[in-house]
């Protein structure tokens, strides 16, 4: 139900941060441990309420329009108008009365740089369309799961919830520590001091739907299945044995990972950065090498991070491309053409 106020309500802006994971790759869908934060770019969506039924859609940045009837979107667009189309579908269905609305969405987070500029805007739409019926305050987690139902089922990307949660409970200055299998989320100050943290462009795009992402994860559930488990959080480094290739390489990443994510924690805590980078070079090895992950360009990215000086390089995200997150020591400079990134708040109403 729209909440009372509502309708003298016209317009709202919400922004969604795209978000870096620090470390723990591929974990979040195997019940497993992650680090990510939400970083200050990302996707703002304005919402004007509308007379008719419909939602009319504007991608600025693309110069492309989309309208589709609010209560029934249809399922036959791609691109950006499947999120769209996907997050109006799933708050109706899950009893949020939307109004009518024309949306205006621009962003700052490159598409295919494993940054998640997709959970960026699906966080952003919701909370724009979610304001502009008067609900404030929704329950983060229950909408970082309906984003992810977008993601899956509107989108194609059978992704986990790492990237939601980053965009929608991020905090200033800190890293969340997400554990998949209670969601249990400890917010881990990222004090870095004079160090850097950067990314740079591997030169390609990928995208979860069309990349090798899909055929991980089933391996990740085959293996589980293998071993009689409901998730791979469960497994022993024992259980390898039992598991044919490629699928012991996978779980073999999968556990490595998970420590890797606790030891960062305890870096972090100790101030000992060099340990950070260690880990994640670490991180790296695992996904190229046990995931099979990598490409020409994502090595080259982060072969040429290392011979600046880079303490640690890894790609971040789903792999196959995308961006590479690299971290520097006080008297090492990051590459030209490289982003500083830090922790910034979580996804917010900027504007009602
Ligand atoms: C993408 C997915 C996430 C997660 C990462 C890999 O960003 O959207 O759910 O699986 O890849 O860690």
């Amino acid at each position: 139900m729209p909440r009372e106020g509502a309708a003298s309500r016209t317009r709202v802006v919400a922004f969604g941060p795209g978000r870096v994971n620090l470390i723990g790759e591929h974990t979040d869908y195997a019940g497993g441990l992650s680090l990510p934060f939400a970083i200050e770019e990302g996707v703002t969506v304005t919402a004007t309420a509308i007379a008719g039924g419909d939602v009319e859609a504007h991608a600025v940045d693309l110069g492309e329009e989309d309208s589709f009837p609010l209560a029934d979107p249809g399922r036959d667009a791609a691109g950006w108008r499947a999120f769209v189309r996907g997050t109006a579908a799933e708050l109706t269905a899950s009893g949020h009365e939307l109004r009518p609305a024309r949306l205006e969405i621009t962003g700052t987070v490159p598409e295919g740089s494993g940054l998640s500029s997709s959970a960026a805007l699906e966080v952003a739409l919701a909370l724009a369309l979610l304001a502009l019926a008067g609900e404030d305050e929704p329950d983060r987690v229950a909408l970082a799961r309906l984003c992810s139902r977008v993601e899956n089922d509107w989108v194609g990307a059978n992704t986990g919830l790492l990237d939601q949660l980053a965009a929608l409970l991020g905090e200033q200055g800190h890293a969340l520590r997400i554990d998949f299998r209670s969601l249990r989320v400890t917010h881990v100050p990222l004090e870095i001091g004079d160090w850097r943290l950067v990314t740079v462009d591997s030169g390609e795009a990928h995208t979860h739907a069309g990349s090798g992402y899909n055929a991980r994860r089933r391996e990740c559930e085959e293996a589980a299945r293998r071993l009689g488990l409901d998730s791979l959080r469960d497994a022993q480094e024992a259980d390898l044995a039992r598991l044919p290739v490629p699928l012991d390489r996978r779980v073999r990443h999968v556990l490595g990972e998970n420590a890797r994510v606790d030891a960062t924690v305890d870096a972090l805590r100790e101030g000992d950065l060099a340990r950070v980078g260690r880990l994640l070079d670490g991180s790296h090895t695992s996904m190229r090498d046990l995931y099979d992950a990598s490409t020409a360009a994502v090595e080259r990215t982060v072969a040429a991070l290392k011979d600046v000086g880079a303490a640690g390089a890894r790609m971040v995200g789903g792999g196959f491309g995308g961006h590479v997150l690299a971290l520097f020591g006080p008297g090492d400079r990051p590459p030209h053409g490289a982003r500083p990134v830090s922790p910034g708040p979580g996804a917010r109403i900027v504007e009602r």
